[in-house]
């Protein structure tokens, strides 16, 4: 079988030979498509490829059209709002992700954002400390769990809100559960967004929720840039100058934010929640045995569309 891997952000050198090494050992053919720029690109490199590894690459139904004999896609990594999966259900491939692979990566670098901004982006002036500091958890699932335990070494309080957790796992684990998601954006210094951006929670963080922050708070997003109203984070920023919110992923209005908020406002120049060396060899090695277990034995554990 073929395994084409199409990153337009690619994997460490380290990843994509280990990639390589599962492939071949398991008898299939490894092909790479990397640093493409348009999707006429993977459309030509997909064409005979029975299984494809990407990132946060686009899995358009153009492209599952382009590939006859595509058989299973593994989106290295956890979100998975990049791929079409009605169309890969239509067509009868197999749709997985990678949970958990790279989330230590997302989780430190949310702490280190929350850092980042309390310290006046390590311009000159006094900053805050986050011991102390109430953090607030949206969504308690592989990510939330590792902030939340990283937030303790730094002293921070924590709360959760997950409609999906049993309130016992997250007070298991020393967590106070929020009442509500207003509940937990009132109360928190900090909060910290773990959602998938789907259907639900497209748009769902606006003006209402983040104008609910106490004073001097700040809205952290490792997650998706959808998951927000941005009209509404800016309403609310321009409202309360004191609210902060810092990003991994840009927001459409990122210049003029960073004009009108100053320090109030980080965005990283390109998402970087999952770029170090140890989450693309847990998340891309996880795809590769992933695609030889599906060949060799019919194993489905991580499929999103069954
Ligand atoms: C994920 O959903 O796993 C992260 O957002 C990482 O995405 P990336 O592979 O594009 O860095």
């Amino acid at each position: 079988m073929k395994v084409l891997t199409a990153t337009q952000k690619p994997f460490s050198k380290l990843a994509v030979d280990g990639i390589r090494a599962i492939i071949e050992k398991n008898g299939h053919t490894f092909a790479s498509l990397e640093k493409y720029t348009a999707e006429t690109e993977l459309l030509a490199a997909i064409a005979d490829a029975d299984a494809l590894i990407v990132r946060s690459d686009k899995v358009t139904r153009d492209v599952i059209a382009a590939a006859p004999q595509l058989k299973i896609v593994v989106r290295a990594g956890a979100g998975f709002d990049n791929l079409d999966l009605p169309a890969c259900t239509e067509r009868g491939i197999v749709a997985m992700n990678t949970p958990g692979q790279n989330s230590n990566a997302v989780a430190v670098l949310a702490i280190g954002l929350m850092i980042y901004i309390s310290r006046n982006q390590f311009t000159p002036g006094t900053g805050s400390e986050l011991k102390g500091k109430t953090l607030g958890i949206q969504a308690y699932g592989n990510v939330g769990r590792l902030v939340a335990s990283l937030a303790k070494g730094f002293g921070m309080k924590i709360m959760a809100f997950d409609p999906f957790v049993p309130a016992g796992t997250m007070e298991k684990d020393g967590v106070d559960v929020a009442a509500s998601l207003e509940d937990l954006y009132s109360s928190s210094d900090f909060v910290t967004l773990h959602i998938p951006a789907n259907d639900q929670t497209k748009g769902s963080i606006g003006y209402d929720l983040i104008s609910k922050m106490p004073k001097g708070a700040c809205l952290v997003n490792t997650a998706r840039k959808e998951v927000i109203d941005e009209p509404g984070l800016i309403k609310a920023l321009t409202e309360r100058e004191d609210l902060k919110y810092v990003t991994d992923i840009a927001p459409a209005a990122a210049e003029e934010m960073a004009e009108k908020f100053g320090k109030r406002f980080f965005a990283t120049p390109k998402k970087q929640g999952a770029e170090t060396a140890e989450a693309n060899v847990n998340a891309g090695l996880a795809a590769a045995s992933q695609i030889c277990d599906y060949f060799a034995n019919g194993c489905t554990k991580f499929q999103l569309n069954k």
